[in-house]
């Protein structure tokens, strides 16, 4: 997943990081969802690319799934897929200034 690996604490606290994000950009909206945009422009640094960045959110919507199994209603599964779009058109938002850099 990573493939340019952190460390295992940053790989750890991305993973959090990634969750509190989500909670907070589907709930209150708080300040932590804020963080999803910093990050994209930290990551395009470190040659994250954008839709691997926004893939990150789907392995976490996946695992979820199986987890939860027959529980993952078709109302949570049409909110996750409300959510993974949203988060998408953020991450993506302004990346033809990544795309056409010298
Ligand atoms: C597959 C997707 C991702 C890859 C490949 C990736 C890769 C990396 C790499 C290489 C680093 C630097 C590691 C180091 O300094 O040792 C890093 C740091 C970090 N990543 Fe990610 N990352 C991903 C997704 C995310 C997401 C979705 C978030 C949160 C929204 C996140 C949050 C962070 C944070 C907070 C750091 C610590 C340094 C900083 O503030 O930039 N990462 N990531």
């Amino acid at each position: 997943m990573f493939r340019s690996e952190g460390s295992e604490p940053v790989k750890g606290a991305m993973l959090q990081l990634t969750i509190e994000a989500i909670l907070d950009f589907a709930g209150e909206r708080r300040g932590h969802f804020r963080l999803i945009e910093s990050e994209v422009f930290s990551h395009d640094a470190y040659g994250t690319p954008r839709e691997l960045f926004v893939a990150f959110f789907a392995v976490i919507a996946d695992c979820l799934r199986d987890v939860l199994g027959e529980q993952w209603s078709a109302e949570i599964d049409a909110a996750w897929h409300k959510l993974l779009r949203d988060i998408e058109a953020i991450v993506l938002q302004r990346k033809h200034l990544v795309d056409e850099r010298p």
